[in-house]
């Protein structure tokens, strides 16, 4: 038998395989703007690229212009200023019909007195698709949806996660260019939403349709899709891979509303340094050397440590002693708030882990990355 070093030997000399090119963005937007009529900038210049076949999620808090954005490229609200480009062709001022885009709304929005492949059929008819071929391109959506031979039945007769396929199928049976599905599981129960995230993933990846999901749930943002971008005030605060948003935040905003953190007041000592009390930690100041900033830590990447193993704990750490002040256990995880000097932390420990063992008083030390300690100016 070939040990595992004579194989390596064995290889072939490896010819370097070209870098894949990233893929021409197939949806750009060039300084989207909306102004409403009340003279509110719901969109302020958006500029954003999207690959064919990817899924990009807006994630925001409500109200910072995700449906605005939606709407504007579905033709369902008027462009202000700017352009949209779907392949090439700039459909800014086309009309909805005409930009080959399916919609799904949150509220699934299927007309109740008509069948489900009525329903699904509507924007056939609307298309001037013969009747023949409707009946099989339905029927075709509805398996892609997994409703094979629901089509008689009236909306009413299905349950909410149900109904929000047949929007999907509607959507989809016009073979759009791009899908937009605008927080399309919000009126689900979180079982069911669970599960439709993972159909919907796996539809558009089959599919390789370029979508614009619209979501406020970071946790859709980051589960399902290639890009994410984070909208604040009718902006975009951040656009990146999940884990670029999670772990490199552009800024306090992003580091907030993508996962939780620990948000203390700090001021930078030098590069890389910032004090917390009268304590200076190593951490992640952006090229910043001083001035009054904030500091951002995630509760479950710190660790706790018993004040008696103190010597156990490395240099490579950041550490800050401090005693426990509250204790609540929320079941998969306990959160502990630890006061040190200078701030109160919150941390969490799964339940499964070892370190769940203290109690009220104890006295601890915290450890935590330098990289896991994002100091952004202020
Ligand atoms: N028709 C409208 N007229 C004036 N303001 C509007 C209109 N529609 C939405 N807005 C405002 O624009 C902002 C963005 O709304 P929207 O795009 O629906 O946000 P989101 O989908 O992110 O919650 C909100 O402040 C909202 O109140
Ligand atoms: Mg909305």
């Amino acid at each position: 038998m070939q040990t595992l070093a004579s194989r390596e030997d064995a290889r072939p000399i490896a010819i370097p395989q070209a870098e894949p090119q990233p893929d021409a963005a197939f949806l750009r937007l060039r300084g989207l703007t909306k102004r409403y009529e009340s003279g509110f900038i719901a969109v302020d210049n958006l500029d954003l690229d999207l690959p064919k076949g990817k899924l990009l999620g807006l994630l925001g808090p409500s109200g910072c212009g995700k449906t605005t954005t939606l709407r504007m490229i579905a033709g369902l609200a008027s462009v202000t200023d700017g352009e949209i480009l779907i392949g090439g062709d700039d459909v800014a001022r086309r009309a909805p019909h005409k930009r080959d885009i399916g919609l799904v709304f949150q509220s699934y929005a299927l007309f109740p007195h008509m069948t489900v492949a009525e329903n699904i059929a509507f924007g056939l008819d609307m298309r001037g698709v013969s009747r023949q071929e409707a009946r099989a391109r339905v029927e075709e959506a509805l398996e892609m949806v997994r409703l094979p031979g629901y089509g008689s039945r009236k909306p009413k007769e299905m349950s909410g996660g149900q109904q929000q396929r047949v929007a999907l199928a509607r959507a989809l049976v016009i073979r759009p260019r791009i899908l937009l599905l605008d927080e399309p599981l919000s009126n689900l129960d979180a079982k069911l939403r669970d599960d439709m995230r993972i159909e919907i993933r796996e539809i558009q990846k089959r599919l390789s349709i370029t979508t614009v999901f619209v979501t406020h749930d970071q946790v859709e943002a980051l589960t399902m899709c290639d890009v994410v971008g984070v909208m604040a005030g009718g902006r975009l605060a951040q656009l990146g891979t999940p884990s670029e948003i999670y772990e490199k935040p552009a800024s306090l905003f992003v580091a907030e509303f993508v996962g939780r953190a620990n948000v203390i007041d700090c001021e930078i000592v030098g590069r890389d340094q910032a004090r917390i009390g009268d304590q200076v930690y190593r951490s992640d100041t952006k090229g910043l050397s001083g001035g009054k900033a904030k500091a951002a830590i995630r509760p479950h990447r710190i660790s706790l440590t018993p004040d008696r193993d103190r010597a156990l704990v490395s240099n490579a750490t950041n550490s800050a002693r401090g005693r426990i002040a509250r204790i609540t256990y929320i079941g998969d995880i306990v959160q502990y708030e630890v006061e040190i000097n200078g701030a109160m932390l919150k941390v969490e420990v799964p339940t499964a882990s070892a370190g769940h063992g203290f109690g009220a008083d104890d006295m601890l030390l915290c450890e935590w990355k330098p990289q896991d300690m994002l100091v952004f100016g202020s």
